[in-house]
């Protein structure tokens, strides 16, 4: 699939600020941090497309971009970050737990994991929740650039262990830096929204 045109549509804290179902979309989530807005930048090749930060907890309203005016790709507000009060937390899981249940035209998830760290409890949780809903899911472990061939060798096995990844299911090696990963993730997306 050939990107030809990325916007940002709007954001949103709640289904009322949703834009309406009418094209199919695919959304992004994970911890703060682990780079769901660089990868949504790199994948449609616009740099300041989706704002990042090396601050976690930069995206704190559901996102979302229009691509090639056929897909939206939704950009969640990262969980397990520790330093906001517990009701603004509370509030993060409530919102994108909404989003995920209810929004009918959500095609499919990556799940992003940092690729040098086992899981966490909240990374389980969300895979086997969205197991738990049937949410087509795709793994994606980010700033694979950051190790060897040989520790991602490694790495790969305790990210497939600690979540008890489904055999169904990919686990994609993705950078933001070189955009290794960027094709894979691009086939899973057509898959998803084109069919
Ligand atoms: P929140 O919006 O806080 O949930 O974070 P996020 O998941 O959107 O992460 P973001 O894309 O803002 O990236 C966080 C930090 O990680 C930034 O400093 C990025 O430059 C860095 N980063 C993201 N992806 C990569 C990557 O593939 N390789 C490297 N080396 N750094 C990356
Ligand atoms: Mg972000």
């Amino acid at each position: 699939m050939k990107i030809v045109t990325a916007e940002f549509v709007t954001s949103a804290v709640n289904p009322g600020g949703y834009p309406p179902e009418d094209l199919p979309e695919v959304a992004f989530v994970g911890r703060s941090n682990v780079g769901k807005s660089s990868l949504i930048n790199k994948l449609v090749n616009r740099r300041g497309l989706a704002k990042t930060s090396s601050t976690p907890g930069r995206t704190q309203l559901i996102n979302f971009f229009k691509v090639n005016n056929r897909f939206l790709l939704v950009d969640l507000p990262g969980y397990g970050f520790a330093k906001v009060p517990e009701t603004v937390r509370a509030k993060w899981g409530q919102m994108i737990e909404g989003y995920l249940k209810n929004r009918e035209s959500l095609k499919g998830v990556f799940q992003l994991v940092d690729c040098r760290h086992t899981p966490t409890v909240q990374d389980r949780q969300m895979y086997e929740w969205l197991l738990h809903y049937q949410v087509p899911t795709v793994v994606v472990a980010t700033k694979v650039d950051k190790l060897s061939n040989n520790q991602w060798a490694k790495q790969q096995a305790v990210i497939k262990k600690t979540l008890s990844l489904a055999p169904e299911h990919l686990l994609i090696a993705f950078s933001a830096e070189t955009g290794r990963g960027r094709d894979e993730l691009l086939q899973v997306i057509s898959h998803w929204v084109l069919t």
